[in-house]
């Protein structure tokens, strides 16, 4: 069965396995790059890598219209829960540990960062994920620097690895080419980059290193694009 990713701009991904529809990170509404807003996406499953507005955003509205549900850290699901969710529609987790959902596994993956939520609220660490959908394994990084525990994830075998290359924030350009080539993933796909001047890249010169230094496919999306797994 094959899977389908479209990036929603910034971190937002939405992620098509058979017939679930898994959102990443959304920021819509307020991301100046976003070619959809809030409402207009579908979700069951919508899954948070930390807690800084650009990533859960539009996540409480998204989940209460589409009765979607949740998956986060612990912290991150308790300001959920305040918020309104249902604690039936959170799945609470923390680094390491990984859940067995209807459209397969997922694990929570470290990623090095922070998290504090948009009202000030302790939002526990910073994570990635490692989606087992029925075909694909796929790593999403989540904002985080360059790490030596990317070569553990990679050992899992990754047909797709999703890593931030906007700098400042989060590992840039150059860093994500020794990621990569400690993930080693059939393909790369980038995101955190040109939502804002502070991060702009140039995302055909890395895909262009991506295949001179490493044996991944680099696929550069824009905003709105989809790619077939
Ligand atoms: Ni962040
Ligand atoms: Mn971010």
């Amino acid at each position: 069965m094959t899977a389908e990713i479209t990036w929603l701009g910034h971190s937002c991904f939405a992620i098509r396995s058979g017939k679930h529809e898994l959102l990443i990170d959304p920021f819509l509404n307020d991301s100046p790059v976003a070619p959809k807003q809030a409402d207009d996406v579908a979700a069951d499953f919508v899954l948070l890598t930390h807690g800084h507005f650009d990533h859960v955003a539009d996540a409480v509205a998204i989940a209460q219209r589409t009765g979607a549900t949740i998956v986060a850290n612990f912290e991150i699901g308790e300001w959920l829960k305040a918020q309104g969710v249902a604690e039936d529609r959170v799945v609470a987790m923390n680094t390491g540990g990984a859940v067995d959902l209807a459209f397969g596994n997922v694990k929570m993956t470290t990623a090095i960062h922070s998290s504090g939520l948009p009202d000030g609220s302790y939002g526990g660490v910073a994570g990635g994920f490692l989606l087992q959908l029925e075909r694909q394994r796929l790593y999403l990084a989540g904002d985080t620097a360059l790490t030596l525990d990317m070569k553990l994830i990679g050992m899992a075998g990754l047909d797709l690895a999703v890593l931030p290359i906007g700098d400042l924030f989060t590992m840039g350009p150059d860093d994500s080419i020794e990621a990569i080539k400690m993930l080693n993933p059939q393909k790369v796909i980038p995101c955190h980059f040109n939502t804002w001047p502070p991060i702009e890249q140039d995302a055909t010169n890395w895909a262009d290193r991506v295949r001179s230094h490493t044996a991944a496919e680099p696929v550069v999306l824009q905003p709105g694009e989809s790619h077939s797994l």
